[in-house]
């Protein structure tokens, strides 16, 4: 299995990993997963700025998914930490978001197990010392580009001495 791990220094760089996983110009489905506060919704965040969008961009935590179809490829941004159980999902008619090229982002997608497809691709935050490291694993084809991306923006920032 193909994957990287990245020291992100500061939310900037969050932001920057997730315009990296935008370019690609690609669907599938992202995993996004870490404890509260490791910065999945500041990667999602620079994923939709990357994509066009210029509005505030929030957890849906009560609403659970927000979808952002005036982009392309077209988002879905869940967030299932308050999810009671995964068949819940059944009841939203997951299937129907995960139909066509969309691109998924997925926080918590831990709550959805068994219902949710397989994820393409899935990065892992966790918190060290101020700032964040992200693992990130191809699991798919598809999942294939988003890791060349995040690699390719990292040496980018590594030879602009960010
Ligand atoms: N690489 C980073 N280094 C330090 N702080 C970060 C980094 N990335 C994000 N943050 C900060 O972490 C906090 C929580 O981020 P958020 O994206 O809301 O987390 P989550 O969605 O995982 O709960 C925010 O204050 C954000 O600015
Ligand atoms: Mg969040």
């Amino acid at each position: 299995m193909s994957e990287l791990s990245l020291r992100l220094s500061d939310e900037g760089a969050t932001e920057a990993l997730g315009a990296s996983l935008a370019s690609t110009g690609q669907g599938g489905v992202l995993f996004l997963e870490g404890d509260l506060g490791t910065g999945k919704t500041t990667m999602t965040r620079g994923l939709l700025r990357a994509l066009g969008h210029t509005g505030s961009v929030k957890s849906p935590t009560y609403t659970l998914v927000e979808p952002y179809d005036g982009l392309q490829p077209l988002v879905y941004h869940f967030d299932l930490y308050r999810l009671g159980e995964p068949e819940e999902l059944e009841f939203m008619g997951i299937r129907d978001y995960f139909a066509g090229d969309v691109l998924a982002v997925v926080e918590w997608p831990e709550r959805g197990r068994g219902v949710l497809p397989e994820p393409d691709c899935r990065i892992t935050l966790t918190v060290v010392g101020r700032g964040r490291e992200a693992r990130i694993q191809a699991l798919s084809e598809r999942g294939k580009p988003f890791l060349e991306a995040a690699r390719a923006q990292q040496s980018e920032r590594h030879d602009a001495g960010v």
